[in-house]
């Protein structure tokens, strides 16, 4: 009777276990199939204004892009240093007149709103460098790039762009003409 019910309970606990397993394991991969789904819902509702680009009118975007990322390095790097000098200097390269550069290359490519924001980016840029020189204020000069990145994130949560071989509804509209 003792040894029934002692050899009974761990065989139970044993079940229990195993069908908690089971249930884990199921748990697990819904998880990780939900992830895989998220993400290929997240791609096909990006929902942000489609900017039609060639292929060199993108790179030469994207080469700004990251021109402006490693820029806004360089900066918080002089800040963290506090050498003002080298604030305005890594500051300026992303004034007005990386802007110019940029311009010709992309003329009526790309919508006046977006102009207008990526100019006042760059405008930024160049007030930053001359407050860096004349008040030498760290922390004036990190609000001032706090305030001007909130453009860069604004602009990021609006735009995106598709070249025509990259864009899937351009694709999809074409199979079915072709059909
Ligand atoms: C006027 C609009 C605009 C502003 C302002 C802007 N960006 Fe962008 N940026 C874009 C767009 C559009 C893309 C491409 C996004 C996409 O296609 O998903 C992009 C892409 C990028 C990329 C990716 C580059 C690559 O090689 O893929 C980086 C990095 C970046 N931006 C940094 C910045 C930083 C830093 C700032 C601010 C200092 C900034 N951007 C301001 C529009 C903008």
């Amino acid at each position: 009777m003792l040894i029934c019910a002692i050899s009974a309970k761990p065989k139970q606990g044993v079940t229990l276990y195993f069908d908690q397993e089971i249930k884990l394991n199921k748990l697990l991969f819904m998880l990780i199939l939900g992830v895989f789904a998220n993400a290929v819902v997240a791609e096909e509702t990006d929902k942000r204004q489609i900017l039609k680009l060639s292929e060199p009118q993108r790179e030469h975007v994207l080469q700004e892009m990251r021109a402006l990322l490693s820029g806004t390095q360089s900066i918080l790097d002089a800040l963290a240093k506090d050498d003002m000098a080298a604030v305005a200097q890594q500051a300026r390269l992303l004034g007005m007149t990386m802007a110019h550069k940029a311009e010709d290359h992309l003329k009526g490519a790309l919508p006046q709103e977006f102009m207008k924001l990526g100019m006042t980016v760059h405008q930024d840029f160049d007030q930053l460098a001359a407050d860096a020189e004349s008040m030498k204020d760290s922390k004036h000069s990190l609000s001032q790039l706090s305030a001007s990145m909130a453009k860069c994130v604004a602009c990021h949560a609006t735009y995106q762009i598709r070249t025509q071989h990259q864009n899937p509804a351009y694709s999809r509209h074409r199979t079915r003409a072709t059909r």
